[in-house]
């Protein structure tokens, strides 16, 4: 008899814990610093995106009042291009972060919360057609640009595509130097843009507190010309040049001022012009 309450019990408790809305399973998990991991989800069969858009995704949590499961979500880049079968995110572990103190620890198999409704500034749609396309990342910020670098549009609108990664460390920026190998032996990218593939896109690389080939910040040597002599590229300019921003709040505001210098424009999804800039997370 008790056995069968246990069971009763335990059965009327499960159909009243709310299933996990929009919930998907994940794939994948890679752990590349202390700081920083990747994981790959499943794609809901109905989601359409634009390449460099964000979702909300998240877990349940409990209520601290209410005793009641509810989500907690967070802002996140796709990091996958818009043709990919499972998505791609590329995430900062913040310790005592609400949602990534736990999603951290996610394993393949288990479940997340994927809110379908992508929206986003860092899109092709908002910019002008242009020759030069440049990527201006720090830390996570080479989310969205990871799936921009994945996506074959960005070859055929541009001649040259460059992206720059500023991080504190080196390990901080092995995820953009695996991607950028893989898309360097990517053999469909190969085919669909054709010859000439491999010498459009550029990869600049920059550490700012430990050792490494190229030290600074992006924006220090960019006003110093040295990522233009590196590059053997003159400084942009609106005609040729567009770019997209992706870093944090102080970064983006100081690079947003220099673009301005330059005379480039900012453009948005109803008015594009010659540069696009996204926060990469809340200060
Ligand atoms: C448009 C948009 C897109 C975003 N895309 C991504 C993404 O692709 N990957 C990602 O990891 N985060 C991204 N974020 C940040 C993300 O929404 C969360 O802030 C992050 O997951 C931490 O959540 P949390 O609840 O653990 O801590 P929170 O309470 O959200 O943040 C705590 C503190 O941690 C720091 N922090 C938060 N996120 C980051 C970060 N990414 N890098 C460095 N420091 C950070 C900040 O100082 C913040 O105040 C994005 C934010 C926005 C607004
Ligand atoms: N990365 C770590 O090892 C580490 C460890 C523990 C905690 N945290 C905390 O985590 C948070 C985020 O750290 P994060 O390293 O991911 O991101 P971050 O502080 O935004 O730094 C990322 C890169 O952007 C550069 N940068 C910052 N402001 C800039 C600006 N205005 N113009 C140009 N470049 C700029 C930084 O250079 P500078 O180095 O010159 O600032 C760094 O190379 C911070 O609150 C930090 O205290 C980070």
């Amino acid at each position: 008899m008790n056995e069968i309450n246990t069971v009763t019990e335990a059965a009327a408790k499960a159909v009243k814990k709310p299933a996990m809305p929009d919930a998907q399973t994940v794939t994948e998990v890679t752990h590349w610093t202390d700081r920083l991991f990747s994981f790959r989800i499943t794609r809901p069969a109905t989601l359409r995106f634009r390449s460099g858009e964000f979702v909300m995704i998240g877990l349940m949590q409990t209520d601290e009042k209410t005793g009641k499961e509810k989500p907690l979500l967070r802002a996140y880049s796709i990091a996958s291009p818009s043709w990919d079968d499972e998505l791609e995110f590329y995430s900062i572990k913040v310790q005592d972060g609400p949602l990534t103190s736990r999603l951290q620890h996610i394993q393949p198999g288990d479940q997340i919360i994927m809110r379908p409704k992508p929206v986003g500034t860092l899109v092709h749609d908002a910019l002008l057609p242009g020759k030069r396309l440049w990527f201006f990342a720090t830390g996570t910020g080479i989310a969205p640009f990871a799936s921009l670098l994945r996506d074959p549009q960005t070859y055929t609108d541009y001649e040259e595509i460059i992206l720059t990664h500023t991080c504190r460390e080196v390990g901080e920026l092995e995820y953009g130097r695996q991607l950028i190998a893989n898309i360097r032996n990517d053999e469909m990218l190969e085919e669909l843009i054709g010859e000439g593939f491999h010498e459009k896109l550029r990869y600049y690389p920059t550490t700012t507190r430990e050792e490494s080939p190229k030290m600074g910040r992006i924006t220090d040597l960019m006003r110093a010309d040295e990522v233009f002599e590196d590059l053997g590229v003159a400084p942009l300019c609106p005609q040729n040049d567009r770019a997209m921003v992706c870093g944090n709040l102080a970064f983006n505001i100081e690079l947003k001022g220099m673009l301005e210098e330059y005379g480039l424009r900012e453009g948005a999804n109803s008015d594009p012009a010659e540069y696009v800039v996204e926060k990469a997370f809340l200060d």
